[in-house]
């Protein structure tokens, strides 16, 4: 048997730094097998997987349907190239349209995310003939050149000088920390409404807007959950201002947060919509959908590379579909989600290092804050990720000061597994807690021996 340090070694030798560090520093161990949640690692040790491998196993990991359907289709057709045409590509298509609204029956393929923004971002350039888009702070869509331009966190553009520009980041109503320190019960979205004025400046960029382009819900920021009725404040700005309104899916859909995609839940229609992840049950494909208007034009040399509309991958689609209706994974993970949410409040109700606990179906956010100024906890987030690792979770954290517990584990979650996140979660807090109290009480010790001094 390998060890994890072992192997660890190679990539920390061979692998760019910042990709192995975040390795070595986080998760220290190699990943040998998983299935559903449940990863093995080279030593044989077991652990949950709460991260869904960047939000990609849905369904869980090697679903048995999505590896014989691997296997079928491989031993028959595994490429074409994006010129020519497959049975799979084909009844993809076809069984695709009815989880899209019908408005949105213009599906165009890519393979990564970012190769999917920037597919997006092209169409609403050349639809409204102009170059700039309205974004959010907080927000991520990508680290291709076009995509990276529309991400507001800095540490992901270092020295890069992106080809699209934003015309500005405008607030995401992060209620939790109310960027206009105003109450959400009574500010009825000011935030939407300094948007909308803010565009309608002469110096505020509509002339040349191509389009409004939103997560609805920030995952790099930390599960970041707007209130309800922003999406539909969205598309009625979009209406008033006459741009596309482009909803970045590729973390909120397939189920993620409650609903097949997030846009449903406020019964709005985006114009061009951008999902994948887990769309092929683990291997990378995305889709843009977009309404007709927008698509008719649009050249197809535009937008299709090598890879589009693989057969390999529009067969797992397909499969990956048939997995969502078999199981039930989108009421699965309203249901689920809900049932955390319920436990986790129960946990912050009794352990003041919990902030805030926030999530749509199965992506859920747990703010760690040191005090009621909400002084972000970074260092205790830090040792519960460890500890998670340590007692058999995999947990990422995310936000700005990577502060925020993230929970989005495949959609297959069952009860026992979701008690199991629970129990261990209650181990960790109470751990947290003693080293607190110890680090007080030694505070304390130094502080009146001073004082008595
Ligand atoms: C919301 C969102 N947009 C875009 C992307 C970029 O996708 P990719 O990493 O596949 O290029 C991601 C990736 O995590 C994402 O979560």
């Amino acid at each position: 048997m390998s060890s994890n340090v072992k192997l660890l070694k190679i990539l920390k030798e061979y692998e760019i730094c910042s990709t192995s560090t975040s390795i070595l520093r986080n998760h220290p161990i190699v990943w040998a097998e998983a299935h559903g949640l449940e990863v093995t690692d080279v030593e044989g040790k077991k652990y949950l997987d709460l991260s869904s491998g960047s939000g990609v196993a849905n369904i869980g990991h090697c679903h048995p349907h999505i590896v014989k359907t691997m296997v079928n289709q491989a031993s028959s057709l595994i490429h074409t190239g994006w010129n020519f045409a497959s049975i799979p590509r084909i009844l993809f298509l076809d069984k695709l349209k009815d989880k899209v609204p019908d408005e949105l029956h213009h599906f165009m393929f890519a393979v990564t995310g970012s190769e999917g923004m920037e597919t997006a971002l092209n169409l609403a350039c050349f639809y409204t003939k102009k170059t700039q888009f309205a974004a959010f702070h907080g927000s991520f869509q990508g680290k291709t050149t076009g995509s990276l331009g529309l991400t507001s966190r800095t540490s992901f553009k270092t020295d890069v000088s992106p080809a699209v520009s934003v015309s500005t980041y405008f607030h995401y109503p992060n209620c939790y920390h109310c960027p206009f320190r105003l109450s959400s019960d009574s500010c009825k979205m000011f935030c939407v409404q300094h948007m909308e004025e803010t565009l309608n400046l002469p110096s505020g960029g509509l002339e040349n807007l191509a389009g409004i382009v939103v997560e609805p819900v920030q995952d790099s920021e930390g599960i970041v959950v707007p209130p309800v009725g922003f999406y539909k404040r969205l598309r009625e700005m979009a209406d008033r201002l006459h741009v596309p309104l482009i909803f970045d899916e590729l973390f909120t859909g397939m189920g993620r947060t409650g609903t097949f995609f997030a846009f449903e839940q406020e019964g709005i229609v985006p114009d061009i919509l951008i999902f994948g992840k887990s769309i092929a049950g683990g291997l990378p494909l995305t889709i843009v959908a977009a309404r007709k208007e927008i698509t008719t034009s649009f050249p197809s040399i535009r937008y299709n590379s090598t890879f589009s509309g693989h057969p390999l991958t529009a067969a797992l689609g397909i499969a990956t579909l048939e997995i969502f209706e078999e199981e039930q994974l989108v009421e699965r993970s309203a249901k689920m989600g809900d049932y955390l949410v319920k436990e986790l409040m129960q946990l912050q109700s009794i352990f003041s290092l919990i902030g805030q606990v926030r999530g749509k179906g199965l992506m859920i956010g747990v703010e760690l804050v040191r005090d009621e100024a909400k002084t972000p906890a970074e260092e205790e987030a830090k040792l519960f990720v460890r500890k998670a690792l340590e007692y058999g979770l995999i947990l990422l954290s995310g936000g700005n000061q990577g502060n925020v517990l993230k929970i989005m584990p495949p959609l297959t979650l069952s009860k026992e597994q979701a008690d199991q996140i629970i129990q261990t979660f209650k181990r960790i807090l109470i751990e947290i807690e003693e080293v607190q109290q110890i680090a007080e009480y030694s505070y304390s010790v130094a502080l009146s021996s001073f004082c008595w001094l």
